[in-house]
């Protein structure tokens, strides 16, 4: 059995007057008015320790949207336990019955749970409407969907036999669980994070970002309505390092999901290269970490298209994604006749609370962000130049205007460190040196997450292909370098930034699968 080829989810408009505008609204108001405990999930049951943690609006952080309940070491091997309970039935099922569960969940997203998850990611992470709805909706719906896709693909794929001889794959879970460690920064790979292995036959633990507990704890309710049984993925929140520590030391640690910052995925590869005699096999590690995202403008560039999408890239959801356009390298030219609008259009970006939907900006994550990321403006404005922005307030929300810096310096703090926020910097080059801009731009950063070209000179294009080959795993042609689309831009890169196992195609799924070839005589 082979499903057919999903379509990915459409993109709802929420314009006023609209059915969904009312629901999310509702949701919204309904959502901010209550203040809900969380407990852990273990093997299905609601665990709590009493050891709290709290789930604010980065908006308006004194208004607490949950409570939290922290997992400790006990519960930590109680869910380890209860996932190697569920690991027999579950590895079991037949593939249809797994997916039958995802596919479910999909179904209950695009329609009753669209509202609540959208307006948990608006409340709980600060996105505007649209950024809620590309993520919490649309694109862990098609993780759901195409996983599912792929998950059947895999499964019938089949060796050749011969006369007399019946050769077979058998596509098993891996032996072990697998640890699921998502970022604050989308539900999507919240989601995605836990149930891409589980859809394989795998049990989990599932270790929600501690500044995104509300969103990930209301796509667990999910799943569990969608019939996920109890123990296939438990949701353990708590301290990360404390967590993982008992995890990597556990033998049936059977391998590690996770996004996040660089020096977190090199503590776990330490950890599990300590510990690498005590599994029963090598575990799986798949990460995706930070990025150094760039933007090139040879001076062939279409402006109108740049501007849009350094506007996008750099500040939709107050640049914390990944994939973040916040590196710039503009020919001369090219700047002359942008700089006038680019500046003004950021300028005049609408900033205030997700709730009201005209709003572009929100505010960031928490203090931590705040703090970091205002510390990287304050070195801006005293070693180079802020051409717009540079103010920031966190008396209500950690609010931060959209920010770009100007520096001649192309190896600059700002051009080489990831931020993880509303901060682009600028290098202008002149028009004659594109070639060594390139090799610059692919010797500057570590990562090598995304990028973006722009230029209408067909050689041009193919010259910044060919240059930069490792430095974007998402490359993109007169495009912004975010909003990578599931199953048509599988996501993820090399280099610093990460294990690059595509997430949004089969890739990512083979990594979850340790497969017997079985020859049989007749
Ligand atoms: N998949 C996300 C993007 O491409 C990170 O922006």
């Amino acid at each position: 059995f082979v499903m057919e080829r999903p379509k990915n989810e459409p993109i709802l408009s929420y314009a006023p007057g609209s059915k969904e505008r009312e629901e999310l609204k509702e949701k919204l108001g309904e959502l901010s008015s209550k203040e809900i405990e969380i407990p852990l999930i273990i093997g299905g049951k609601e665990i709590k320790t009493g050891n709290l943690g709290k789930c604010v609006m980065p908006h308006d952080h004194n208004h607490i949207l949950a409570h939290y309940h922290m997992a400790g070491e006990k519960e930590i091997k109680m869910a380890i336990d209860a996932a190697i309970k569920a690991k027999e039935e579950w590895e079991n099922y037949s593939y249809i019955d797994r997916i039958s569960i995802f596919l479910k969940a999909a179904e209950l997203l695009s329609t009753t749970w669209r509202s609540t998850l959208n307006a948990a990611a608006m409340l709980d992470l600060g996105k505007n409407v649209f950024q809620a709805e590309i993520d919490s909706a649309c694109e862990l719906i098609d993780f759901f969907r195409f996983n599912s896709y792929y998950a059947t693909k895999i499964y019938t794929e089949q060796p050749q036999s011969s006369k007399g001889i019946l050769n077979r794959m058998e596509y098993r879970a891996l032996d072990g669980f697998i640890f699921a460690v998502p970022p604050f920064n989308f539900a999507s790979i919240s989601g995605n994070l836990p149930t891409a292995p589980a859809i394989m036959g795998n049990v989990v633990l599932w270790k929600p970002a501690s500044s995104a507990v509300y969103t990930a704890y209301h796509i667990m309710k999910l799943l569990q309505e969608a019939g996920l049984p109890d123990g296939v993925i438990n949701f353990i929140p708590g301290p990360g390092s404390k967590v993982g520590e008992i995890v990597f030391s556990d033998p049936n640690f059977g391998g590690v999901h996770f996004t996040g910052s660089v020096n977190t995925f090199n503590s776990m590869w330490e950890s599990i290269g300590k510990n690498i005699r005590n599994y029963k096999s090598y575990p799986r590690i798949v990460g995706e970490t930070g990025g150094k995202d760039f933007v090139i403008a040879h001076h062939t560039a279409n402006r109108k298209a740049l501007i849009t999408a350094l506007i996008r890239g750099a500040f939709e959801y107050q640049g914390q994604k990944c994939s973040a356009a916040s590196r710039a390298y503009i020919s001369k030219t090219v700047w002359e006749d942008i700089k006038d609008e680019l500046i003004e259009t950021t300028k005049n970006l609408k900033m205030g609370a997700p709730t009201d939907f005209s709003n572009f900006v929100n505010a960031v994550i928490d203090k931590a962000a705040f703090k970091k990321i205002t510390g990287y403006i304050e070195y801006a404005r005293e070693n180079a130049k802020i051409l717009v922005g540079g103010e920031y307030d966190d008396s209500v929300g950690y609010y931060i205007k959209p920010t770009i810096v100007l520096t001649d310096d192309p190896h600059f703090k700002t051009m080489e460190e990831e931020i993880f926020g509303p901060v682009l910097t600028l290098y202008i080059y002149d028009d004659d040196k594109y070639e060594e801009v390139l090799k610059l731009c692919d010797q500057t950063s570590p990562y090598g997450l995304t990028g973006s070209i722009f230029a209408q000179d067909r050689e041009a294009i193919r010259k910044a292909e060919k240059i930069l080959v490792h430095a974007a795993g998402n490359f993109y042609i007169n495009d912004k370098p975010t909003g990578a689309v599931v199953d048509q831009q599988p996501f993820g890169g090399s280099r610093g930034s990460g294990t690059n196992d595509k997430a949004g195609s089969y890739l990512n799924l083979l990594r979850w699968t340790s497969a017997r070839s079985i020859k049989e005589n007749f």
